[in-house]
């Protein structure tokens, strides 16, 4: 499988790095309008194969899409990260014009690749590329929830631990659904289990809603700490994302895609279990959402609707 990543910087980097140690891609381009970087990214990369034992080649190229073209998956991070204090729907003035572009220009030298998109505010420029490119929604898929869940989960592993459990993220299963949003992301704790025992059953509420909230702003957290917004989660779960669509391998993933009715709702992109496979996003599976966490989701699809909306005066 041909990957491409647009955009060089943190994320798309490390999607690309990611990618070539899972060895599952015969090639992974790299593409950035900064001159140089990312073939030297690229170059540093491969400068790994014989270290770390894969076989992907990794190539970076400056502005050249003819380099992308046959992509069967195409990841767009382009465009700016927060700073420390800024949300991530503070983006979109700049990236959606950014993301249009790199969709329509990738688009036409790989027609029949599934976009994973990354650059925030995510759900909204995963709206964006539905809606502009005309693809089907299967090929159209958010990441946000891969990251948004795993960390959950060590925050829920760090609460168990501190409760007296010795649970590490691996133990703990844990989805977050609704926006990748600071403020209207849903992590579910009714569904969250340490190796099938439901936390609610172990943790306090107390204990499970520093858990919640750490999960919350977890991105806000790392931009603070950093000064610019986080790449390692992100870049590995754009990378899972890219593997169960490589391998066929039909796992569930939270992850942002176009609702037609499902959850009640309809045009818009938004954080929700799907299964990933070959075809990309190959079916939305639904959860019965109860009390706070369906109105907690329902905030979540109105803040959705409304970062849509600012959307056409963005591309101006
Ligand atoms: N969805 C998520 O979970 C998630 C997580 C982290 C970051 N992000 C977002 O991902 C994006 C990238 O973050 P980052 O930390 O890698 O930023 P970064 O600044 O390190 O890298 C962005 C890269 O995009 C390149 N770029 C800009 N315009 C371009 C264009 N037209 N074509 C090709 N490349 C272009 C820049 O030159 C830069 O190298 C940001 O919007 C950030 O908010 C999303």
């Amino acid at each position: 499988m041909k990957v491409t990543v647009v955009g060089a910087g943190n994320v798309g980097a490390t999607v690309a790095n990611v990618l070539a140690t899972k060895n599952i891609c015969s090639e992974v381009v790299l593409i950035d309008i900064k001159e140089g970087v990312s073939e030297g990214k690229a170059m540093d990369i491969m400068q790994t194969a014989h270290l770390l034992n894969f076989d992907t080649t990794v190539t970076g190229v400056t502005n050249d899409y003819a380099a992308t073209a046959g992509s069967q998956v195409v990841v767009v991070t382009s465009g700016i990260p927060r700073k420390p204090g800024m949300s991530r729907e503070d983006l979109i003035g700049t990236n959606a014009k950014i993301v249009k572009s790199v969709v329509d220009q990738a688009l036409e030298y790989s027609p029949d690749a599934i976009f994973i998109i990354i650059s925030n505010p995510m759900d909204a420029m995963t709206y964006l590329t539905f809606k502009d490119s005309k693809l089907p929604r299967n090929r159209v898929i958010g990441q946000g929830g891969m990251l948004d869940s795993s960390r959950f989960r060590y925050f829920l592993s760090k609460a168990l631990q501190k409760a007296g459990y010795p649970a590490t993220p691996t133990d703990v299963d844990g989805t977050v659904i609704g926006g990748h949003s600071d403020k209207t992301m849903v992590p579910l704790v009714s569904l969250a289990t340490y190796r099938g025992i439901p936390v609610k059953e172990l943790l306090t509420e107390e204990q499970l809603t520093e858990a919640v909230e750490a999960t919350k702003v977890g991105g806000a957290t790392l931009t603070k700490l950093l000064g610019t917004s986080a790449w390692y989660a992100p870049g590995a779960a754009a990378a899972a994302m890219v593997e169960a669509i490589a391998l066929d391998a039909k796992k569930l993933m939270p992850c942002c895609v176009y609702l037609d009715g499902e959850y009640g709702e309809k045009d818009l992109c938004i954080g929700v279990p799907v299964i990933l496979g070959k075809d990309g996003m190959e079916k939305v599976v639904e959860v019965k959402l109860e009390g706070e966490e369906k109105a907690k989701f329902d905030e979540s699809v109105a803040a959705a609707r409304d970062t849509n909306s600012k959307i056409g005066d963005a591309l101006k």
